[in-house]
């Protein structure tokens, strides 16, 4: 496997398109999900220059930080507080256009703008989020929701 990521500019759809098959690349062959996480994050955050991207895990009632990439971060957040526990106590991807408006935000970085965060399943249960900072305000919508849910079906968790 080549360990560099061809990254491309353009539409959002087709950066994603040029990226799922790489990360397919990056799985394909290993089972060890901190290694599976730390390269999803790497890759995403490489191709489109995000804030921050990264992976909290459920432990407990409580979300714990995971692989990432961007500035250090809160390390736990709790069921239903924040965007993080709110995707988590609802179970469903949350498209935040302006964090400020979001009642309960964690500010974990005041560059934060806007922000989206995708539910990870495990068979049926809810075993995590992924969670991706934007500088700027509304830069995701359901086209995001709709890759990025298509790349965490990848990981193997
Ligand atoms: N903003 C998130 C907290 C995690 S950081 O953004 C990395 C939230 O409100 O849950």
């Amino acid at each position: 496997m080549a360990e560099d990521l061809t990254i491309v500019s353009g539409q959002k759809s087709e950066q994603y398109e040029s990226l799922i098959p790489q990360i397919k690349g990056l799985l394909e062959g290993e089972a060890n999900l901190i290694a599976n996480m730390g390269n999803v994050a790497a890759a995403l955050k490489e191709q489109f220059g995000w804030l921050w991207v990264g992976f909290y895990l459920v432990k407990g009632d409580e979300l714990v930080l995971g692989p990432f990439q961007g500035p250090v971060a809160c390390t736990r957040i709790k069921k239903g507080r924040g965007v993080c526990g709110s995707c988590w106590s609802q179970g469903k991807t949350l498209i935040v256009p302006d964090v400020e408006k979001f009642p309960g935000h964690i500010a974990c970085s005041s560059l934060s703008k806007s922000e989206i965060v995708i539910p990870l399943y495990k068979n049926s249960e809810l075993i995590g989020v992924l969670d991706v900072d934007s500088f700027e305000l509304n830069k995701f919508d359901h086209t995001d929701q709709k890759y990025l849910e298509q790349i965490v079906g990848l990981i193997q968790f």
